[in-house]
């Protein structure tokens, strides 16, 4: 494809040298890098001028932005979440959005499996024991914590990444039980629970069982989120949830920190109406509640869910395609709004 003019791209944030490379094959680039979240108005003076802006999660794609720049149209996010950009607001332009579905799969499952077996057998607390010199020697009863084996997982949300930790507890001998969008709410029982062809697999391969998240919520030691955050699912783990949930359990969060009211996550922890948890992302991230920051049974991470090096790479790789294939006139498969292409590409022409 000849550069051309036209088609002027802004990236927040940074992709690898070789895929830098095939952008700049596509159009003039500028790169606007960041180690906080940008204003609205630093986005707009950057990308006033620009077609295409490939995002993050922390860059909000405001109703304002969108109209600042007029010539913005397509946003590659290189993310499976895109609770950052309203798809309404992209629709009547039109612009059109692509995500990065399915290459981050393993990446996020490991993380969340990770901050699991750090909760649960106290990795953090145990290596704070040793760096600062209180190990005396061996006591039998010295940082006691839970196992995985024969212990079931709770999955809420079983999509890719969902079905890629099911595929980790299964290896280590656990009950697998979870629920799907369609029960992820607050009022489903188990008898609404329909199973489809997805959950006949799942229970061959992982002996895995489909059920409400009351009874996620209830009969798990461990209870992990993977659902996407939207309306539907904005503090969807609240006090009542929290309630639920076994005094022994551990709740793991590597979707987002808007699924989880975090106030009642902390009064949980506090008041030891469960065990501990590991988190990956929070409701106001970057900000931590102070609670969480001193608690010794929290594991925290910086919304590392996908940061391996493969698939960083991986997930750039497949917001360039579909950046080129969009281009080239093809329907990116993993375009969020697949339903105005017909209008965009018309557009283009
Ligand atoms: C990361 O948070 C993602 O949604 O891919």
């Amino acid at each position: 494809m000849p550069p051309s003019t036209k088609n002027k791209i802004v990236v927040i944030g940074k992709v690898p040298p070789a895929l830098a490379d095939r952008l700049a094959a596509i159009g003039p680039v500028s790169y606007l890098e960041r180690s906080q979240a940008l204003s609205e108005a630093e986005i707009i003076a950057a990308a006033r001028h620009a077609q295409i802006i490939s995002t993050e999660p922390p860059d909000a794609i405001t109703p304002a932005i969108i109209q600042a720049c007029p010539d913005l149209f397509m946003i590659a996010q290189r993310a499976v979440g895109y609770d950052n950009i309203n798809l309404q607001d992209c629709e009547s332009r039109p612009i059109l959005v692509t995500n990065t579905p399915g290459v981050l799969d393993n990446a996020t499952a490991d993380l969340a499996f990770a901050l699991l077996l750090a909760a649960a057998r106290r990795i953090v607390e145990a290596d704070n024991y040793v760096r600062s010199g209180q190990w005396q020697g061996f006591e039998n009863d010295l940082l006691l914590g839970t196992e995985m084996h024969g212990r079931t997982i709770g999955i809420v949300g079983m999509g890719r990444i969902g079905s890629a930790v099911a595929r980790r507890a299964h290896g280590f001998g656990m009950n697998i039980i979870y629920c799907r969008a369609a029960e992820s709410n607050k009022s489903a029982q188990d008898n609404d629970v329909k199973l489809d062809q997805k959950d006949l697999q799942w229970q061959t391969e992982f002996g895995a069982k489909r059920v409400s998240l009351n009874s996620v919520l209830k009969d798990s030691d461990y209870v992990s989120l993977h659902c996407p955050h939207n309306k539907q699912t904005e503090k969807l783990i609240s006090e009542e949830q929290f309630a639920l949930m076994k005094k022994d359990a551990i709740f793991i969060n590597t979707a987002r920190g808007k699924i989880v009211d975090e106030e009642a996550l902390v009064e949980a922890l506090a008041g030891g109406k469960i065990r501990g948890a590991g988190l990956d992302v929070f409701y106001n991230e970057p900000k931590v509640s102070a609670a969480l920051l001193t608690a010794s049974n929290v594991v925290l991470a910086p919304h590392i869910g996908s940061a391996s090096e493969q698939t960083r790479y991986a997930m750039a790789a497949l917001a360039v395609k579909s950046i080129e294939l969009a281009l080239a006139g093809t329907l990116p498969p993993n375009s969020l709004n697949s339903q105005i292409f017909d209008k965009w590409l018309k557009n283009r022409i």
